[in-house]
Parts: C-alpha cells; structure tokens; sequence
C-alpha cells in the first residue's frame, strides 16, 4: 500500500517546509482538517467546476511546462514506455499539449487525439501544435463524442484530482481504450484516514477541486466492473503545493490480464 516517504500508514501526508511564499505550515493542517471534516460529514460538493476556462491564456500555455512538469517528467516517460508502436491515443484532459509532445518525442503513436473541457487550452495547444488533432470535449462524455473501444490507449493524466469523484470518468476512458486506460495521478492515491472516500486538501485554488483518493475505493470500483489493474508508484515528483513526499503514480486498467 502506498504510503508517502516520512509519512504513517494512519496519517499518509506530509507537511513540507512552505516554500515560495505558499501557506504557513499551520494553515496547511487547518485546511488538511477542513478537507478530512468535509468528507466525513458528507459536505464535499458535487456539481462540475470549470475554472479552467477563466485562467490566463499565458498560464494555461505555461504551467504543465514549468519546474519540471513538461516533456521531461518520468510520469509522461512511462506514459510512452506503456504505448506499443502504432497504437492510437486519445489523452483526455490534454490541456497545452505536453503529451502530445511527449508521445511525438517517443515516435510511437500513429494517431493521437487530444481532449478537453477548457476551450481556451485547446486554442492553446492548438497554436502550439498546428499539426496536432486537439478538440473539445469532456472527461465524462468521451463515449458519446469517440465511440466504445475507438482508442488502443486512452491517457487521463493529472485530470481525475480536478473532477467531482472518479468513477464517471474513469468508467469512459476505459470504455473508449480498446487495450489499455492510463490515469497518472499527482497527488497519489492512497488510504486514506478514517475510510473517507477523497479528501481535498486545499492547496490549490478554490474554484478547483483537487482531490486525494482513497486507493481502496478505487480497487473496489475496478473489481465490481470485472477489470484487472496495475499500479506504479514513484514515477516522478509532483507539484503539490505545500505536501512534501508527494510522487507521481500510474493506475493500468485493462478488460484482459494485465
Ligand atoms: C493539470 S492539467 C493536466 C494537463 C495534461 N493532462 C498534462 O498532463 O499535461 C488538467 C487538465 O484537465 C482538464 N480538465 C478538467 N476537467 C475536465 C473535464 N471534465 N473534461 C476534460 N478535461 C478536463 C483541464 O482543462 C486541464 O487542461
């Protein structure tokens, strides 16, 4: 079970030393626990939030890049280590096109499609890569837009923290994936205390979610859908706000054995 480096089986988080100006350490704990109250009193809120359409067009352009996050990440590396040659990809959640880039640099996919909710990080990523097929389109209705079994991968990296729950979506990605659904997690799901489902730690900004899944509730939503799965751990160090510990997992989701 993954537990983060420094951190308990009973208390899986790390508060690190704020850096860059971010929250103090203490307000880091009142929000931790803030987090932890709501989802045990069932207060986590449930309708979509699209925040992604107001953010600076420069941003949006930028901050999959910066410290690290871009081409280079080892998450995106093992991204392409799971595409075999020729495979088509559809990456849900694409924004500026980092994993276009990443898959291009491997010269594995022969048809890459790149999806998203936010219109103006596909405009983005459309200016970035005139040669790149992006279009618009939400994580919960792939389905409808692509078709069952359209994909040989379907990739939905650092997307399911930002949405309501995991289920719909991860649901859609593996319906369209004919041979494989990828989800990259930054903020790596783990168990969680006191069995809550997904925690918000509130170190992003408010009209975001960004959620820690219980790994448990995840294994459980696979195996009532009859699918196998595999996880990697350690794929990388993620940008998670004021967390210290806090690595890149991938979740390998197939209807075959994996
Ligand atoms: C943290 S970024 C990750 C971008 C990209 N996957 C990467 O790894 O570089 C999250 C992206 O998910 C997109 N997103 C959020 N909710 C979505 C939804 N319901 N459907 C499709 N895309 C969504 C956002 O617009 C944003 O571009």
């Amino acid at each position: 079970m993954f537990v983060p480096e420094g951190a308990s089986r009973f208390w899986p988080f790390v508060m690190g030393t704020p850096r860059d100006g971010r929250a103090p350490r203490w307000n880091a704990h009142l929000l931790l626990w803030r987090g932890l109250a709501h989802a045990v009193l069932g207060l986590q809120p449930t309708e979509p939030r699209e925040l992604w359409s107001q953010l600076p067009r420069d941003y949006l352009a930028t901050f999959m890049r910066a410290e690290g996050a871009g081409k280079e990440h080892p998450s995106r590396r093992f991204v392409a280590s799971k595409v075999r040659v020729g495979e088509s990809v559809l990456d849900v959640g694409c924004g500026a096109g980092v994993g276009f880039e990443a898959l291009q640099e491997a010269d594995l996919a022969s048809r890459y499609v790149g999806v998203d909710s936010s219109e103006p990080s596909i405009e983005v990523a459309r200016e970035l890569h005139p040669g790149g097929d992006f279009r618009i389109g939400n994580a919960t209705g792939i389905a409808a837009q692509f078709g069952e079994a359209s994909f040989d991968v379907v990739l939905v990296r650092h997307v399911l923290e930002h949405l309501p729950d995991f289920e719909v979506a991860m649901d859609q990605a593996v319906a369209v994936s004919r041979r494989l659904a990828l989800f990259v997690f930054y903020l790596t799901p783990r168990a969680l205390p006191f069995g809550v489902r997904k925690v918000n730690p509130g170190h992003n900004r408010a009209g975001l979610y960004t959620y820690i899944y219980s790994r448990p509730a995840i294994e459980r939503f696979l195996a009532g859908a009859g699918l196998h799965r595999q996880w990697y751990d350690h794929l990388g160090v993620s940008r998670a706000g004021w967390f210290a510990g806090e690595v890149n997992s991938a979740l390998v989701v197939s209807r075959q054995p994996l």
